[in-house]
């Protein structure tokens, strides 16, 4: 810890003290980075203030359990942990609102921009809410005050002399009359031969590319073949920072996530670029500044700032000032996010922060994670191969608590994990209804059943029972520990722990049994029981809000995370009503019938997934027609092929076809069939096939794609 400190405060100095010339003021150095040292220790040991951001999720589609388990619930846990520890909390999230594959989307369904963004965004604000991640704000970056903060820090950066401006080609539609940003280009991967690769990456083998790597580029606003043309952008300077950004991160960020630090340090490694921070489009925020007419702002320049807009917003509807979160030093800051915002959250974003002329707080952390993969299988939105939370949410009323323990134990924390359905039950029957709703249920039955519901006040607590509120208060302990160090998972388990720990108390000492013989015996048994689930109902509000709820609803308790696992807790546990049972187990039939959901979506075996989409352009492209058999023979050493020849209606040809294990050569001739006339020829066994029959196959073998037999040949099939 103190290592850090020393070298945050160094490099400090080191881009921004007045005295740090080089040399010959060690002295002055030396006292200040001792005062620098003490005030950053106590910032952060101790923050006034936490700024917890959400990655704001983009509005043109729908959330799934991946984007949940990717960094929503630990930030949700997190927020809630601060608060309940009483701590200051501003938790921001909302929409992404701009960027190419809303504009793209809107295109291809025929509609809006703004009205995708509109659908998307209270969609996906009410699944959030629905779910209970309790953001302070979700705000959106189509707001006027948004565009109004990003156009401010724009233009802040530009007055500086931050940016610099580059002239070059890029590609453009003459049709649409407009340049097109990465993600309207397609075309070939150069490194894999992918057909459908974006100008900006190749989502087969994974390549960042640039739009001019592609081979046989398309503009997918028209189809056509975009020309070049010079365009100029304002462009920030990251490899300026690269110093600076090893000092900060590589030096500094030692104790972050080693796949978070991991990644920062292979793209610092390998050398930072400028970057275009201004696109040719219309849907977006509009660079302010002269000479920049028509152009807007980098997605991933504006929606960052969002974290900034949506906070000022925030502040404005609580009487906050905006300028403690951001620009304080006693605040820390944490971002949440998934493995693919890694660089633009610890290298672009810091760095505009950085460069902006006032201090603006750097995140601490940005503890983010890895993926989840769903039944075996990458999570994908257009195969429709995810768990939609609106589904589940309608599917699995009321069991929010249940899919955030399930996500929480299974958090890709440091490397990619999976959720399976089986999994999903298996938790859930086996720790939350038979850990933790068993312990709470059997408690608040006996203290039913013994005292009518008013819980037993004897603390003259034994030598066993001591030892057991001992562990439990170092249980909760663990759980503060592992919640801080960003370790979720761990932290839950604590948490379970506990529950446990009161099962096996209860097992040992059989207050059912004793209660027979020796019921004086019994209270103070009870009197702890209570004790453990009433520090459960407050320790698992993080983890499980509605759950806690309930409990502390049952004792009619108000009480903070100091409280729990504490002798003192008794005397606020005057009386307990049943709550009735906090979990239920998750049946067989519901987890099959979720897993054929997902099966029933799948392409199936028998027939293949609909290719790639094309245009009405490609398709006439074919010259398919109808034409006859006229002659049929085996080609020789070939136990596939036949040479046939056809009347096309335009001339006689030959085509050679793999079907020979299917047809004898006699039985087909004069049959009528459709041909591809205009198949590039090719040499088969040294005869050149001048075009391809058309088959159909299925299971019962090969059949000829036949015109009715008075089909002229040559008809055009179309
Ligand atoms: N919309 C982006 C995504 O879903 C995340 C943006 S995070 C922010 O990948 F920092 F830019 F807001
Ligand atoms: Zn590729």
């Amino acid at each position: 810890m103190f290592l850090r400190f020393t070298a945050e405060a160094e490099a400090k100095i080191a881009t921004k003290s007045p005295f740090f010339n080089g040399g010959g003021v060690l002295m002055v150095f030396e006292i200040f980075i001792f005062a620098q040292l003490l005030q950053d220790s106590d910032f952060m040991t101790n923050p006034k203030r936490h700024l917890i951001t959400a990655a704001l999720p983009y509005a043109n589609g729908p959330l799934h359990i991946g984007h949940i388990a990717g960094g929503y619930l630990s930030a949700d846990i997190y927020a809630r942990f601060l608060r309940l520890k009483g701590k200051e909390v501003a938790f921001i999230c909302g929409s992404d609102e701009h960027g190419a594959a809303i504009t793209i989307k809107a295109l291809k369904e025929n509609t809006t921009a703004q009205a995708i963004v509109d659908e998307y965004h209270s969609i996906n604000k009410k699944a959030f809410e629905e779910f209970g991640i309790s953001f302070d704000i979700y705000h959106r970056t189509s707001s006027e005050l948004h565009h109004q903060t990003a156009k401010e820090f724009f233009k802040d950066l530009h007055a500086n002399g931050k940016f610099t401006q580059q002239t070059s080609e890029q590609y453009y539609d003459e049709l649409h009359k407009q340049f097109l940003a990465d993600r309207y280009i397609k075309g070939t991967c150069p490194k894999c031969g992918h057909e459908d690769a974006y100008g900006d990456q190749c989502e087969k083998c994974g390549s960042t590319l640039s739009p001019l790597e592609l081979k046989n580029p398309k503009s997918t606003l028209s189809d056509s073949t975009p020309t070049l043309k010079s365009t100029t952008h304002h462009y920030f300077p990251l490899d300026q920072y690269e110093e600076w950004l090893k000092e900060w991160i590589l030096k500094d960020k030692k104790h972050w996530k080693s796949n978070v630090y991991g990644q920062c340090k292979s793209w610092i490694d390998a050398g930072l670029k400028p970057r275009a921070m201004t696109r040719d489009l219309s849907w977006g925020v509009e660079v302010p500044v002269a000479g920049a007419e028509g152009k807007v702002m980098y997605v991933w320049l504006d929606a960052p700032i969002g974290y900034i807009s949506a906070t000022k917003q925030w502040a404005k509807d609580n009487s906050k000032d905006w300028k403690d979160f951001w620009q304080s030093k006693d605040t820390e800051l944490v971002h949440f996010l998934g493995k693919d915002n890694i660089v633009f959250h610890c290298i672009i974003f810091p760095s505009l922060l950085h460069a902006h002329s006032e201090n603006y707080v750097l995140p601490t952390n940005v503890p983010a994670n890895e993926f989840l993969n769903l039944e075996g299988d990458k999570i994908s939105t257009s195969r429709n191969h995810a768990v939609w939370l609106h589904e589940y949410l309608e599917d699995f009323k009321g069991k929010t608590d249940e899919l955030r323990y399930v996500l929480c134990s299974i958090a890709p924390e440091q490397k990619d994990s999976e959720f399976t359905w089986a999994d999903f039950a298996a938790r859930i029957n086996n720790e939350l209804v038979a850990v933790l709703g068993n312990f709470v249920n059997r408690t608040i039955v006996l203290t039913g059943k013994y005292y009518g519901g008013s819980v037993p006040q004897s603390n003259n607590f034994d030598d066993t029972a001591k030892e057991v509120l001992q562990q439990l208060s170092d249980l909760k302990q663990q759980v503060e520990q592992q919640i801080t160090a960003f370790r979720f998972r761990d932290a839950l388990q604590a948490f379970m722990q506990m529950a446990r720990l009161g099962n096996k108390y209860l097992a040992d000492l059989e207050p059912w049994k004793l209660q027979k013989t020796n019921p004086e015996a019994v209270e103070p048994i009870m009197a702890l029981a209570n004790i453990i689930t009433a520090s459960l109902a407050i320790v698992a509000a993080p983890f499980l809000p509605v759950m806690s709820q309930k409990l502390k609803a049952a004792y009619g308790l108000q009480a903070d995370f100091k409280e729990a696992c504490r002798e003192e807790l008794l005397e606020k546990l005057k009386k307990v009503d049943n709550p009735g049972l906090l979990f239920e187990k998750i049946e067989q039939e519901q987890v099959t019938a979720q897993i054929e959901k997902l099966n029933a979506r799948k392409p199936t075996s028998k027939h293949m997934a609909q290719k790639q989409e094309i245009s009405f352009d490609d398709f006439t492209k074919l010259d398919i027609r109808t034409a006859e058999i006229l002659e049929a023979k085996k080609v020789e050493k070939a136990d596939k092929l036949l040479e046939l020849k056809v009347d096309t209606g335009l001339d006689q040809r030959t085509v050679v076809s793999g079907i020979a294990e299917h047809f004898k050569p006699e039985d087909i001739v004069g049959k009528k069939v459709s041909v591809l006339l205009n198949l590039a020829p090719r040499k088969i066994r040294g005869i050149e096939s001048q075009g391809m029959i058309l088959m159909a196959e299925d299971e019962s073998g090969l059949h000829f794609v036949s015109p009715k037999n008075n089909t002229e040949n040559g008809s055009i099939v179309s």
